[in-house]
């Protein structure tokens, strides 16, 4: 495995390779890598020549009070299982080369930026929006490849990519969990043992939510009461910061279900704020 550092180097590697005909993935990521970056990795690796995987904390998706300092970071640990399973490339830039004094230039989707996680976190989306864009220009990929527990990320990242006519594919696979149904994030780590006895519930209520809508219901306020109502007794050390249903794609709420829709919720604990998803619809 080959570790790049320098922007202008990973973009003269990565051209060479598409000149000579080879398909590019890349599977873009924040690193202390769990499950779900390796399956990420994985599925991607059989679908390429070649695999990248960027490793990047980037700073211009946190917020000026957010978890940038104590974002967990394992980069030896990382090279190792990226090793593993079959990486070629592993970009690991520093914030300086990526975005240097004077960097101005910001790629936003407004209209997927006005719920869910932009109304706690107005920045994000546009940092990561203007980091993908870059990571793709930067590695030319054929294919990238993002989870879909960061489902607004993904619709954003899905969205610019065809706004601005990048020429990549852009792949969501499902989110990996614990065996008791927590969503695999690396921020995990941060949570208290009895947090972390909570934290599933999360993903219990959303199951909760999908066999009301299977028995019949498809009122959105019913729903997303009950399932406030779940989390308040089965979570009390977690703050819920939303719970929403919204069309998957557009992002825009919905009160009623008839079609494929996205319940998504967030919550924070002391250390770590937790999101997850599942997509419904009426049989
Ligand atoms: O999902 C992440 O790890 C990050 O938001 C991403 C896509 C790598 C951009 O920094």
């Amino acid at each position: 495995m080959k570790t790049i550092t320098q922007p202008d180097e990973i973009q003269s590697w990565t051209m060479r390779q598409r000149c000579a005909g080879k398909r590019l993935a890349l599977v873009p990521t924040m690193g202390f890598f769990h499950e779900g970056h390796l399956a990420l990795m994985r599925w991607a690796r059989e679908r390429a020549d070649a695999l990248l995987v960027s490793l990047f904390v980037n700073p211009t998706q946190f917020g000026p009070r957010e978890d940038l300092k104590r974002y967990p970071r394992d980069p030896e640990r990382d090279a190792r299982l990226a090793e593993e399973v079959g990486v070629d490339v592993l970009f690991m830039p520093e914030a300086e080369a990526m975005f240097p004094d004077g960097h101005a230039t910001w790629v936003e989707a407004p209209t997927l930026c006005r719920g869910l996680c932009a109304v706690q976190r107005p920045t994000h989306f546009r940092g990561v929006a203007t980091v993908v864009a870059k990571l793709f220009v930067l590695t030319n990929p054929s294919l990238a490849v993002f989870g879909e527990k960061d489902w607004q990320q993904l619709a954003v990242i899905r969205r610019i990519t065809r706004d601005l006519n990048l020429p990549v594919e852009v792949h969501g696979r499902p989110t990996v969990r614990e065996a008791d149904g927590l969503a695999l994030s690396s921020r995990n780590v941060n949570l208290s043992p009895e947090e972390r006895g909570q934290a599933p519930a999360i993903h219990r209520g959303l199951l909760h939510v999908a066999r009301l809508v299977e028995e019949g219901e498809t009122d959105s306020s019913l729903l997303l009461a009950s399932l406030g109502k779940r989390y308040a007794r089965e979570m009390p050390l977690g703050r819920v910061e939303y719970m929403a249903a919204v069309d998957p794609d557009q992002l825009y709420p919905v009160e009623e279900v008839s079609g494929p829709v996205l319940v998504a919720v967030a919550a924070r604990f002391a250390n770590a704020r937790l999101i997850d998803n599942i997509l419904i619809s009426r049989k």
